[in-house]
């Protein structure tokens, strides 16, 4: 695209403008706005970049090891990987209400990035994937022209709080123009079309608490349901689907024996922004041989509902 190509060339000459020889971190998630960002910058910059992906161990099946991939293999950039499971799920103990997992999650993730960001000499800026929505919506939402990190980053106040200067170079694009962006910057497209995955991650699709079993089975289930979508065909037509763990144990049969399992809510929505959403109406076809399959390959699951609420009155998302 000729357009996106101009406008790579203009950012990174702005970001090194900016920049100077000082050191930047950026907080990588795997989501498009971040990779982009952390992509755009690592060209314009190269290893004065370091990024920390915050591995809070609620990501999906295999989600930590491909995206660290992803950025060590094409694009050998200065990457951490923060695995810092054992202390979220260590404080996620015992929490079942959604908005104390929420500030649990977010609070750990600032420790975290700030103990990683510590560790690198000289660092004087934080980049950031602030989308021109973001920008408005920060300034009608406050009244003032102050920048604040996107919440679903889950770094609110950081820059203040270290001290760090911002870049964000994202700052003027939608988010078409940033999926064009990060085509022109050769990100593949299984990451630019990927559906949008919550901060708290997978937190808030375990309704009730949270367990190490319960995050097993529902990785696994997920994995099916989505491996499903795509061999139909429907992944670009929705725009979020997930699977959740519910907190309770259904009877069933299994052969000659009764089995005492858990039951799990398949979620997938179309929508535009996420604001309003409606729910997809999958063929019963799809929904019995997806049910099927994840009983069939899941240990732990005898039982799978579909979830048929739209937005309102229902959220996107079970908590
Ligand atoms: P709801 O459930 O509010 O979701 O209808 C709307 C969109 O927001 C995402 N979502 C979150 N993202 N932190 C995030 O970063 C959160 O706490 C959070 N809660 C919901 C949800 O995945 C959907 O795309």
């Amino acid at each position: 695209d000729w357009t996106m190509g101009a406008y790579r060339e203009e950012m990174i000459a702005k970001i090194r403008e900016q920049v100077g020889d000082k050191q930047v971190i950026c907080a990588l998630s795997g989501g498009v706005d971040s990779s982009v960002t952390g992509i755009l910058l690592h060209e314009a910059i190269g290893d004065q970049l370091t990024c920390v992906f915050v591995d809070h161990g609620l990501l999906r099946l295999n989600e930590a090891e491909q995206v660290v991939a992803m950025f060590r293999d094409n694009y050998n950039l200065n990457l951490i990987h923060a695995d810092e499971a054992d202390l979220f799920l260590g404080a996620l103990e015992g929490v079942s209400d959604p908005e104390v997992k929420r500030k649990t999650i977010g609070k750990l993730f600032i420790d975290v990035f700030q103990k990683y960001a510590d560790g690198i000499e000289g660092a004087e800026f934080l980049a950031q994937g602030t989308l021109y929505p973001d920008v408005i919506e920060s300034v009608s939402f406050s009244g003032g022209p102050s920048v604040t990190i996107k919440s679903h980053h889950n770094v609110g106040g950081l820059p203040e709080k270290m001290g760090l200067k911002l870049v964000e170079p994202l700052r003027e694009l939608f988010k078409d123009e940033v999926r064009a962006l990060g085509h022109e910057l050769g990100l593949p497209a299984s990451f630019i079309g990927r559906h949008p995955f919550p901060g708290p991650g997978l937190a808030i699709r375990c309704p009730g608490e949270i367990t190490r079993e319960k995050l097993e089975i529902l990785r696994k289930a997920d994995a099916i349901y989505i491996d499903q979508i795509r061999k139909h065909g429907l992944y670009d037509e929705i725009w979020q689907a997930f699977a959740a763990i519910l907190p309770m144990r259904t009877v069933g049969v299994m052969g000659d024996g009764r089995t005492y399992d858990y039951a799990l809510a398949l979620r997938a929505v179309t929508s535009v922004d996420g604001m309003t959403a409606d729910y997809y109406p999958f063929s019963h076809e799809f929904l019995g041989e997806t049910s099927t399959r994840i009983i069939n390959e899941v240990k732990g699951v005898n039982r799978v509902f579909y979830d048929c609420t739209s937005k309102p009155p229902g959220t996107i998302e079970l908590e």
